[in-house]
């Protein structure tokens, strides 16, 4: 996508289609105000009305977006409103869009393009030509241009690291598994981060016995992938940590899943998949602080070679684990991830993202991803930093006395507590991992893939869910 910002009466290109963004409450004469009133369109939020070959304008289609109200009108809602005018217009034959009325929120309104024009489409090759998005160009109308082309520059390199995770999550799990997960991670080095790949020797001698025996069913090779992002002026400040989980493809293992649906589990990295897009991005807008990003990949697959139910495993931190149900794979990867984490970088946080339980979908649905955590500072960043960017988090509790339900016979502990509270037993099970280190944990089961996708800057599948808030939660209170 091609974007530019130009000045109010700039001259418009052939196959133009305008949209204006109008509020409620804003009175439409001529023409236009014929078409409003023969239609229901108010002005609120999200509605759009298309009118082709309105008299008096120099457009061959005006689309009319509404915003809401006047005056709620921020840089959130102009994202949206751009993003609800490229999907109105995306496949009307025209190729270029033009949008009015977004004030100071020129560079709002891109991003807002940016991140609906979105599109996964690499493995298509008989797509109709009339099915394709035709609008290549998107022209915004800015009060100041200079400041607008300004202004865009970070939220530019934001664009390029959530595409760079909804193209990681999109991937099909025959060309995405673990080392080729790590290989495209090894790429990021082109922009100045630093990435290390452990193999499963590397994590042998580590003693990460937990996240290798996820892996071990499969003739993909588990890897760890460590992303170091140090941008602050004193680069021996601690850093802030992240980490994700990498399961490329989970079939369940030996529990294995019923096959309806099944597909849908090589989005089971979408944490992984956050976090490397979270480095693409402080390193894309040269962060000023010192970061970590972890990744355990690995494929969870049954073959003779497969754990078991009734196996103990013997984790990096030494702590034993009776495995229950091979399919609680998410919280095995994460237990050595964590603690290598703490272990190595002496973090001054640890925010996990994991694609973790189904249970947190059962709690909280499709639009809220969990969030707990053993420190409150970190929760109400967290917390800030998801108001802001719009993407929900609803904070979950981490009762001790749940703990009972993954105590073993045998071991340290079990890996599953039984369907009773599953994402919460499940989040103790991580805390035993973090070795007391602030720490949060995001379940975004619910939230990494969608379809139908509820909101207009994310097209339906991947969302890249994470990467805003991370980076907004960064920059606002870890900078400088
Ligand atoms: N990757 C799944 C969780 C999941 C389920 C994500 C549905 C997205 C949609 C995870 O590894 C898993 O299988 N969890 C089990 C845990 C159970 C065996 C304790 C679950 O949620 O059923
Ligand atoms: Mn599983
Ligand atoms: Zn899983």
């Amino acid at each position: 996508m091609d974007i530019q910002f130009v000045a109010a009466g700039a001259g418009l290109p052939a196959k133009a289609a305008v949209a204006r963004i109008v509020f409620e409450g804003d009175s439409h004469d001529g023409p236009i105000g014929q078409a409003v009133g023969a239609s229901r369109f108010t002005g609120a939020k999200g509605q759009t009305l298309d009118i082709l070959a309105p008299q008096g304008e120099d457009a061959a289609r005006l689309v009319l977006v509404g915003a809401g109200k006047r005056d709620g009108f921020d840089a959130m809602a102009a994202e949206r409103a751009a993003a609800t005018a490229y999907n109105a217009v995306k496949t009307s034959g025209l190729e270029s869009l033009r949008i009015e009325g977004v004030a100071d929120h020129a560079a709002q309104a891109a991003l807002g393009v940016r991140l609906a024009s979105y599109r996964f489409d690499k493995y298509r090759t008989k797509e109709a030509a009339d099915k394709k998005p035709s609008i290549v160009k998107a022209s915004i109308v800015a009060a100041d241009v200079d400041a607008a082309f300004a202004a865009f520059a970070p939220l530019a390199a934001l664009a390029d690291a959530i595409s760079f995770t909804r193209d990681l999550v999109s991937e099909p799990p025959n060309v995405l598994y673990p080392a080729s997960f790590a290989a495209r991670v090894k790429e990021l080095e082109s922009l100045g981060l630093e990435v290390e790949i452990l193999g499963e020797a590397e994590m042998a001698k580590l003693g990460m016995g937990s996240l290798l025996a996820v892996g071990q069913g499969s003739i993909r090779e588990s890897q760890l992938a460590v992303i170091k992002w140090y941008g602050a002026a004193d680069k021996s400040a601690q850093p802030v940590a992240f980490v994700g989980k990498g399961v490329c493809f989970d079939t369940g293992g030996i529990s294995i899943k019923p096959a309806d649906g099944m597909e849908d589990m090589k989005w089971d990295m979408g944490g992984a998949g956050a976090v490397a897009g979270l480095m693409h991005a402080l390193a894309g807008r040269k962060a000023k602080v010192n970061a970590v990003g972890i990744l355990g990949l690995v494929e969870n697959m049954p073959d003779g070679n497969a754990y078991r139910p009734g196996d103990v495993l013997t984790s990096m931190s030494g702590q034993t684990i009776e495995v229950v149900n091979t399919d609680a794979e998410g919280r095995l990867v994460l237990a050595d991830a964590l603690w290598y984490c703490q272990d190595r970088f002496k973090p001054k946080f640890m925010v996990d993202l994991a694609t973790l339980t189904g249970a947190i979908i059962i709690a909280i649905g499709n639009d809220l991803a969990g969030c707990y955590a053993n420190d409150e500072e970190l929760a109400v960043n967290l917390l800030a930093a998801s108001k802001a960017e719009d993407e929900g988090l609803w904070r979950m509790p981490l009762p001790d006395a749940y703990n009972k339900q993954i105590d073993s016979m045998i071991a340290d502990m079990k890996n599953t507590g039984g369907r009773p509270g599953g994402s919460i037993t499940a989040a103790l099970f991580l805390q035993k991992y973090v070795n007391g280190v602030p720490w949060a944990h995001l379940d975004i089961a619910g939230v990494a893939w969608k379809k139908p996708s509820s909101i207009p800057t994310s097209p339906d599948g991947a969302t890249g869910f994470g990467v805003r808030l991370l980076n907004r939660m960064v920059q606002d209170k870890y900078e400088g």
